[in-house]
């Protein structure tokens, strides 16, 4: 995109983590910004923080759980009702589930399904139509780094595979998308330091150092958001230098951790 300043998006599970700092760096650069996450709190705190650190952009947040459809129609009605038009989805909300499959809830599956691949799916097929309809838009995806590993990592096969999928849509949708103007970028990333990960106690215990920051992420975004206008990026990875994802085994006591 040429100029970011004015531009409308939607960034979801931008409450903490990956998505609160992708909504930030959006506002820096002029960005209007309508946040979602479930928990009113914090996603109040992460507005008001957005607020006080930029000046000139319209900074929303809307409590909204992207399992529900009902839930993203609302977000979907909010960002055109507030700004006219929808320049970029930063589809981001996720949750992390640890277990060997076999103690695995069967709800859990229901949850993941609902939040990691549905919650990205559908929200892109409400937004589409009215990018289509202005031949423009981008749409970025937090997919994750663990789709490189074959086997997928021990434990985290219904959340890696799912991933996968997301990541098999995402590479299709770009070229339909392609036709109509719009740029679909999915992100790999390997492990950051969020809330997500620092329940994995056997990863980031002591090994901080090991993990990347929320801006290493970030930076992947701004680098998709301002490609040349014939240029756009499928997929973008960034890869701690020592990540545990090369290793397809995790031990379950990290899930017992929870
Ligand atoms: N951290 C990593 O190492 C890593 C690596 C690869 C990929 N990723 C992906 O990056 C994305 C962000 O991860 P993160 O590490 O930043 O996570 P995080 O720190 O746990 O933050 C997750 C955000 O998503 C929101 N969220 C969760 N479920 C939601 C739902 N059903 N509806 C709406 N919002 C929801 C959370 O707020 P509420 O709970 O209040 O809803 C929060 O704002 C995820 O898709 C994750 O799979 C992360």
């Amino acid at each position: 995109m040429s100029d970011l300043k004015g531009k409308n998006a939607i960034i979801t599970g931008a409450s903490k983590g990956i998505g609160k700092a992708v909504a930030m760096s959006l506002a820096e650069k002029g960005i209007n910004v309508l946040i979602a996450a479930r928990t009113q709190g914090p996603l109040d705190s992460a507005v008001a923080e957005i607020k006080e650190k930029t000046t000139g952009v319209n900074v929303i947040g809307l409590s909204t759980d992207v399992s529900k459809l009902k839930d993203l129609q609302k977000l979907t009605d909010t960002a055109l009702k507030e700004f006219g038009q929808i320049d970029i989805l930063v589809n981001n909300a996720g949750v992390s589930s640890q277990y060997p499959f076999e103690k695995q809830p069967l709800e859990d599956l229901e949850r993941l399904a609902h939040t990691n691949y549905l919650g990205y799916v559908r929200l892109i097929r409400l937004v589409i139509p009215h990018m289509i309809e202005r031949k423009s838009g981008a749409i970025i995806n937090m997919v994750s780094g663990s789709t490189l590993c074959d086997p997928l990592p021990k434990n985290f096969i219904t959340y890696s595979s799912l991933k996968v999928g997301l990541r098999a849509f995402l590479k299709g949708l770009f070229w339909e998308m392609r036709d109509h103007g719009i740029k679909v970028t999915s992100i790999l990333p390997g492990v950051v330091d969020t809330e997500l990960t620092g329940k994995l106690k056997d990863i980031t215990e002591k090994q901080n150092e090991r993990l990347m920051k929320p801006k290493d992420v970030v930076d992947m975004v701004m680098f998709a958001l301002s490609a040349p206008q014939n240029a756009c990026p499928l997929e973008l990875t960034v890869i701690n230098q020592q990540t545990p994802w090369t290793k397809p085994v995790i031990d379950y006591t990290q899930s017992q951790a929870k």
